[in-house]
């Protein structure tokens, strides 16, 4: 989960965004929806990650974010719970993998600039 400034951002998690990010948006809807705010996912699954962010975060928000993005993800073994190692082993991902999409990040920065 990071919340910067006006950037909120989740990860996807066994087909949802982290509940915890979900529990504090919902928490501070009122606030956030007062601000200029941009939202954005990291998640296995690209095709689908713009889908899950529209559908993961409270409505509300999504309605009023000036810049949405998909950054890509990371899967570092060193900082999984044993859980998490378990179900990549049942889909066959236990793996260190990485692909972060910096230029998406870049142009994420840049619509919530010029949204301005
Ligand atoms: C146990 C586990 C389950 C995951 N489930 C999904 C999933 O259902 N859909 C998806 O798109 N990505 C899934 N991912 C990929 C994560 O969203 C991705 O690795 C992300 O970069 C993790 O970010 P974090 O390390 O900041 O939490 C999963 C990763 C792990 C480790």
């Amino acid at each position: 989960m990071l919340f910067m400034s006006q950037f909120s951002g989740a990860s996807y998690y066994i087909g949802k965004i982290d509940k915890n990010v979900i529990r504090f948006c919902n928490v501070h809807l009122a606030t956030l929806t007062e601000k200029r705010i941009g939202l954005f996912v990291c998640a296995g699954e690209p095709d689908k990650a713009i889908e899950q962010l529209e559908v993961g975060f409270p409505r509300e928000l999504v309605h009023v974010a000036c810049a949405k993005g998909y950054f890509g993800y990371r899967i570092d073994l060193t900082r999984l719970s044993l859980l998490d190692r378990i179900l990549l082993t049942g889909v066959g991902k236990l793996r260190n993998e990485e692909d972060m999409k910096r230029g998406a990040i870049r142009d994420f920065a840049k619509n919530f600039l010029q949204e301005g």
